[in-house]
């Protein structure tokens, strides 16, 4: 796993030269998804790519970026589930973005998650990982390596509040309980970009990050795979909860790598909440 950690550094120090130095306009061509990619989302997929290549442990990527996974080494123990530049568009108005990956054993399903890595490009660069020994964030130098800055544990409740989607197409009832954490007081704090904005939240000791089916995407934007796995893997090792409203996010099984799913990720009160607010749905 140490390998892969590395690997993870290695790209994040020539991703975020990219995202300073490089081209940000848009290529000809969409992802699974039927986005149009940037040629810097390319760019970060190809040197993803290039630099997980020789590792012998990994046995297939998966891509935010591409329609299928790619082959790497048939006897490598894990599959890696990736999305290289998250909140791509940000980067043209100089916000925060980041990068995601899912370590996987067998499938790309929740609980087959091994480790999960994320890194911030933002005023500073930081990568924090999760796996069985706890969430530790580490920040890059200016000797280009990562230094150990301190483990990450969320409150049982926190001030923060995250909601994702086009507002017009929510349910009356998740309308109804991003209002209620307004009225207990929580703040908004949402920039478009998943990665700084559940960062933010666990850096500041919890809070709540939704992103709901709507009426136009009922099974919500996120992706399973590359984007909420990980993610749910993070705020349950950190000691918070992640679900789709109801049941918890690692238990459910992709039937394809590009499925998307509502999803909820918090610390344990506002989760609580979340789960008997739609209970009724
Ligand atoms: P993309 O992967 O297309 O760059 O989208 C970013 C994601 C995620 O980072 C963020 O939380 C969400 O899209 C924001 O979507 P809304 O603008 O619909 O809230």
């Amino acid at each position: 796993m140490q390998e892969i950690y590395n690997a993870i550094q290695t790209a994040a120090i020539k991703i975020d030269y990219a995202i300073k130095h490089e081209d940000k306009g848009y290529s000809q061509s969409q992802n699974a998804t039927g986005d149009t990619q940037l040629q810097l989302d390319i760019h970060c997929d190809k040197i993803i790519e290039e630099i997980f290549s020789p590792i012998t442990s990994i046995k297939e990527l998966a891509s935010e970026e591409k329609e299928a996974p790619h082959p790497l080494h048939e006897k490598g123990r894990y599959l890696i589930g990736y999305d290289p530049l998250d909140g791509s568009s940000l980067a043209d108005v100089n916000l925060s973005v980041g990068s995601i990956f899912g370590i996987y054993e067998n499938n790309y399903s929740g609980n087959n998650l091994k480790a999960a890595v994320y890194v911030v490009y933002g005023p500073r660069v930081e990568m924090v990982t999760a796996d069985e020994s706890g969430v530790k964030m580490f920040r890059l130098e200016p000797d280009n390596t990562f230094a150990f800055v301190k483990e990450i544990t969320l409150n049982e409740k926190g001030k923060l509040n995250a909601p994702g989607g086009t507002q017009k197409n929510w349910s009356p009832l998740h309308k109804e309980l991003v209002e209620s954490f307004f009225a207990d007081g929580y703040r908004l704090r949402y920039s478009g970009g998943m990665v700084p904005d559940l960062h933010q939240i666990l850096l500041k000791g919890g809070g709540i990050f939704s992103y709901p089916g709507t009426s136009d995407v009922p099974q919500g934007k996120l992706r399973m795979t590359f984007e909420v796995f990980p993610f749910a893997y993070v705020y349950e090792q950190a000691g918070g909860e992640a679900i789709d409203g109801k049941q918890r996010l690692l238990d459910l099984i992709p039937s394809h790598i590009h499925d998307t799913t509502p999803c909820f990720f918090g610390s344990k009160e506002e989760i609580k909440k979340v789960r008997s607010s739609y209970a009724n749905n």
